[in-house]
C-alpha cells in the first residue's frame, strides 16, 4: 500500500466543520500540506468530554482522514492551558516573565502525550512516516519510540525557539526540551530559531556530528523551513473577495478614510497594545491624518480561560477605548475593533482593501498574516505591509517597511510613510515580495521539510514511496533556507 502521511497536531482543522478553530498559521499551512496526499491528520477534536470516549471520531473528506479525540477537562487544564500555553508559550516568545509552572500541569502534560501516543500507536503502519507540529506534543517521538515504533518521524515547531538561557528557565527542560531528540528531524522558521536551539543542545552536552547531533544517545537533525502560504489560489481568492458585498460595505463604510488593517489572535505575543500606541502617535503628531485613516483591528479572542490572555484583553480594550474617546468624534471611530474572527474569503477581501497592513509582533515564528496580505494586494496598485523584524516573516520580506515595535515613534513615522508611499515605491517593494511567495510557497514548504525528513533516514523503499505518493519531485534537491 505504500507509505502514508501522518500528520499530529493538537488543534485540526476538519473542513466544513462547526468546531473548526481559528485559523492560527499552524492550521492553515498543515491543512495545504496535505492537500492531494495519502494523508491522516490526527489529534484534539476541539471537544471536552468526561470521560473522553475510548474509540477516536474517524472521518474522510476529500481523501484525507481525520481522527479526533476529546480531551478531558482535566487535560484542558494542565496540558493545554497549563504546561502548552502557560509554560512553553511564553518561553519560546521570550515571556519568560509570563510562564506559570506548576508539577501537575508538567504531569499532565506528560500525560497528554502518553495518550497520543497510546491512540496514534494503534493506528500506525511500519512505513507510515509521521509529521508532528508544534510545542504541545514534544514528548510524542520518545513515546512512540517507547511504544516500538520505529518509523521516520518528524517535527516542526511553529513558534519561535528562544535562545538558551531563556529555554533553561523551564523547570525540567532536558527532559521537556531534550524529548525533541527522539525525532529524526526538528524544523523550526527561521535560521535563527534552529541556531537556538543547536546551542541550547550543546549548552546539554550534546555532541554535533556531521549530520546532526548526538544527546544522550539519541540522534537528531535540526533545519529551518520557512512556512508559507498557497501563493497563487490566495492571489484568486483575493481577488474575488474584494468584490463581495460585505468588503463592498466595509469600504463604503469607511467613507474615503484609509483603511490601515491588524488582524492577529488575542495574544501578548502579537504587539497589539503598541501598535494602538502608533496609532495614536500618528494621530498626535500628524493632525492631517485625523479622520483620514482609520485603523480596523481584527482580534478574535483566544486562550481566554488563562489570565494573562485575560490581562492583555483588558489592556487592549482600556487603550483603544482612550484614542476613541481622545481623537474619535461623532463622525470619525479611529479604531473598529471586532473580537471575532471571519472566513477566509472575508479576510482575503480585507486584505485586498487595506491601503496599510500593520503585522508588528513583539515576537512571532513566522505570521501568516504578512504573506497573504502580500498575496491578497493588486499588483498594479498594492498597499504596504509595516512589519515587525521580530516576525519570522521578516528574515524572508526585507521588502516591507521593517520597524522595532518597542518604538512607537519609528511605527508611526513607518505608518505615515506608508500611508503616503507614491505608486511606484508600493510596486517595487510590492514585486520582489510576490515573486519570493510565488516561488517559495506552502507546496515548497512542505516538499523541503519532507524530502528532508526522508533523506537519509529511511530505505530507499520508503524514498521511492514518498516520491511517488507525495509528489516530492526532488528529494535530493538544494534546499531553500536551510
Ligand atoms: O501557530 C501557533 C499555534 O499555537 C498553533 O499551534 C495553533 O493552532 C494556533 O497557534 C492557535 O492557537 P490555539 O490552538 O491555542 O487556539
Amino acid at each position: 500500500m505504500g507509505a502514508r502521511l501522518i500528520i499530529v497536531s493538537n488543534r485540526v482543522s476538519v473542513p466544513d466543520s462547526p468546531r473548526t478553530p481559528l485559523a492560527g498559521g499552524m492550521a492553515v499551512a498543515v491543512k495545504a500540506a496535505l492537500k492531494n496526499r495519502n494523508g491522516m491528520w490526527f489529534g484534539w477534536s476541539g471537544k471536552v468530554s468526561d470521560p473522553p470516549p475510548s474509540e477516536p471520531q474517524v472521518v474522510d473528506v476529500n481523501k484525507i482522514t481525520y481522527v479526533l479525540i476529546d480531551l478531558s477537562t482535566n487535560d484542558i487544564q494542565e496540558y493545554y492551558n497549563g504546561l502548552a500555553n502557560s509554560v512553553l508559550w511564553p518561553i519560546l516568545h521570550y515571556r519568560v516573565d509570563l510562564q506559570e509552572y506548576s508539577r501537575a500541569d508538567a504531569s499532565g502534560y506528560m500525560r497528554v502525550n502518553r495518550m497520543f501516543a497510546d491512540r496514534l500507536s494503534a493506528l500506525l503502519r511500519e512505513d507510515d512516516v509521521i509529521w508532528v507540529h508544534d510545542y504541545h506534543l514534544m514528548l510524542l517521538g520518545r513515546e512512540l519510540r517507547s511504544r516500538g515504533h520505529r518509523n521516520t518521524i518528524g517535527f516542526y515547531l511553529h513558534t519561535p525557539c528562544a535562545p538558551p538561557d531563556i529555554l533553561q528557565t523551564l523547570p525540567h527542560h532536558r527532559e521537556i526540551l531534550g524529548g525533541l531528540t527522539y525525532y529524526n528531524l526538528v524544523g523550526f522558521q527561521t535560521e535563527n530559531d534552529r541556531d537556538n536551539f543547536a546551542h541550547y543542545l550543546v549548552s546539554q552536552g550534546a555532541a554535533q556530528n556531521r549530520s546532526g547531533y548526538e544527546f544522550e544517545g539519541q540522534k537528531v537533525r535540526l533545519g529551518a523551513f520557512p512556512v508559507s502560504i498557497e501563493t497563487k489560489a490566495y492571489m484568486r481568492l483575493a481577488r474575488n473577495a474584494g468584490r463581495s458585498a460585505f468588503v463592498a460595505l466595509v469600504r463604503e463604510s469607511l467613507g474615503g478614510s484609509r483603511l490601515v488593517l491588524g488582524v492577529d489572535r488575542l495574544d501578548y505575543s502579537k504587539g497589539i497594545p503598541d501598535r494602538v500606541k502608533a496609532f495614536e502617535r500618528l494621530l498626535e503628531n500628524h493632525p492631517e491624518w485625523r479622520g483620514k485613516a482609520t485603523l480596523i483591528q481584527v482580534t478574535p479572542k483566544s486562550r481566554s480561560d488563562i489570565k494573562q490572555y485575560g490581562d492583555i484583553e483588558a489592556e487592549v480594550t482600556g487603550l483603544i477605548g482612550k484614542v476613541n474617546g481622545r481623537f474619535g468624534d461623532a463622525a470619525w471611530t479611529p479604531i473598529r475593533y471586532v473580537n471575532r474572527s471571519y472566513s477566509r474569503t472575508v479576510l482575503a477581501g480585507l486584505y485586498r482593501s487595506a491601503h496599510v497592513a500593520m503585522v508588528t509582533p513583539l515576537r512571532d515564528g513566522m505570521n501568516l498574516v504578512a504573506k497573504e496580505y502580500l498575496a491578497a494586494q493588486d499588483p498594479d496598485d498594492p498597499g504596504v505591509l509595516v512589519l515587525s523584524q521580530f516576525a519570522g516573516a521578516a528574515k524572508e520580506l526585507d521588502h516591507a517597511l521593517i520597524v522595532n515595535p518597542h518604538e512607537t515613534d519609528a511605527v508611526a513615522a513607518a505608518l505615515k510613510r506608508a500611508l503616503e508611499m507614491p505608486l511606484d515605491e508600493r510596486r517595487e517593494r510590492h514585486a520582489p515580495m510576490l515573486a519570493h511567495l510565488l516561488e517559495y510557497d506552502i507546496k515548497t514548504w512542505a516538499e523541503d521539510y519532507l524530502s528532508t525528513l526522508v533523506e537519509g533516514a529511511p530505505g530507499r523503499r520508503l524514498l521511492e514511496g514518498i516520491r511517488a505518493l507525495f509528489g516530492v519531485s526532488s528529494l535530493n534537491g538544494p534546499l531553500a533556507f536551510r
